[in-house]
């Protein structure tokens, strides 16, 4: 019988997100920074593999490399290459080294990406990333350079928010042209920004107009077929179901397991190589899992991070 983590409230470990670098060339008005307050240091790569392999023999089936920018993090294709041979690898990443990655990184054995891109308009990228002049481009050669690559099923990453709202039908088109998958996500407002779109008007729109509605395992996440599309919608925010269904641990990129995204305060320190010891760890980490969002403990996302 194969191993697989369970916490005390019945939510298996499928997934670990591994942040590579804190590091980012892009600055966007509403990163959480994957909920890191103050990186030290960088995880090196030999534990970054002893944790794959760690995770893979406690049932982990897929690992997601994040950031900060992952295509930041030097020799990426060689990490990447040391990867369990069955898990499924994918990372998130804004798409502007990606034309010059793709292919590279494909080969080595990634899987898939999400491309994180909120706007089409240069105006509108730039006011939301703060990148510079050609970055726009960069992100739309990456994606193309993605589907060469056939680093499949590419998911576009869009955080709803004032800016944005008025493209997102446009953003669908795009994603329905190229064949990718539209992830809509609701902005956590750690900060009380006040910036995030009206996703409940754009969610009863779309069921209004699907085709059809899946509910994924995960999140128990909705996705919408319409015309051809598909896209999913991601609501943390306050939501009870994201937390009880949740089926994820992460990795800090400073080598800190990480419970919840929302809490820091829960943190296991991996500090060695040893597979057998970080898996200890991790089933430590797993017992500190807690849904974040429960029904009597609501909008409690003040200062946490
Ligand atoms: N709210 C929602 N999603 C966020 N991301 C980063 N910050 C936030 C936030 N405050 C997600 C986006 C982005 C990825 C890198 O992280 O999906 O594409």
């Amino acid at each position: 019988m194969p191993c697989q983590m369970v916490d005390s409230f019945g939510r298996k470990v499928t997934g670990l997100r591994i942040a590579l670098t804190p590091r980012c060339n892009l600055n966007c008005i509403y990163c959480h920074h994957e909920g890191e307050a103050k990186p030290e240091g960088e995880i090196s790569d030999e534990m970054v593999v002893s944790v794959a392999k760690a995770a893979a023999q406690l049932g982990v089936r897929s690992l997601k490399f994040t950031g900060g920018e992952p295509l930041l993090r030097p020799h990426l294709a060689g990490l990447i290459a040391q990867m369990p041979q069955d898990l499924d690898i994918s990372l998130t990443t804004n798409g502007i080294f990606l034309a010059e990655q793709a292919e590279a990184l494909a080969k080595a054995g990634l899987d898939r990406v999400n491309v994180s891109l909120d706007s089409l308009r240069p105006e509108t990228y730039r006011a939301i990333t703060g990148c510079r002049e050609g970055d726009l481009e960069k992100v739309l050669a990456g994606i193309d350079a993605a589907l060469a690559a056939d680093l499949a099923p590419i998911k576009l990453n869009v955080v709803v928010l004032k800016e944005n709202e008025a493209e997102i039908s446009g953003l669908i088109d795009f994603c329905r042209e190229k064949g990718l998958i539209a992830q809509l996500i609701e902005l956590l407002d750690l900060q009380h920004l006040g910036i995030s779109g009206d996703i409940d008007a754009i969610e009863h729109r779309l069921a209004e107009r699907a085709d059809s509605i899946r509910t994924r395992e995960m999140h128990r996440r909705k996705k919408y077929f319409l015309d051809g599309a598909e896209v999913e919608v991601v609501r943390p925010m306050d939501n009870t179901e994201f937390c009880a269904n949740c089926t994820r641990l992460r990795v800090t990129s400073d080598g800190k397991i990480k419970p919840c995204l929302l809490r820091s305060d829960n943190l296991v320190e991996i500090g060695t190589c040893d597979c057998e010891r970080i898996k200890a760890l991790l089933q430590e980490a797993n017992k500190r899992r807690e849904p974040y969002f429960t029904i009597t403990n609501m909008q409690k996302c003040d200062g946490i991070i």
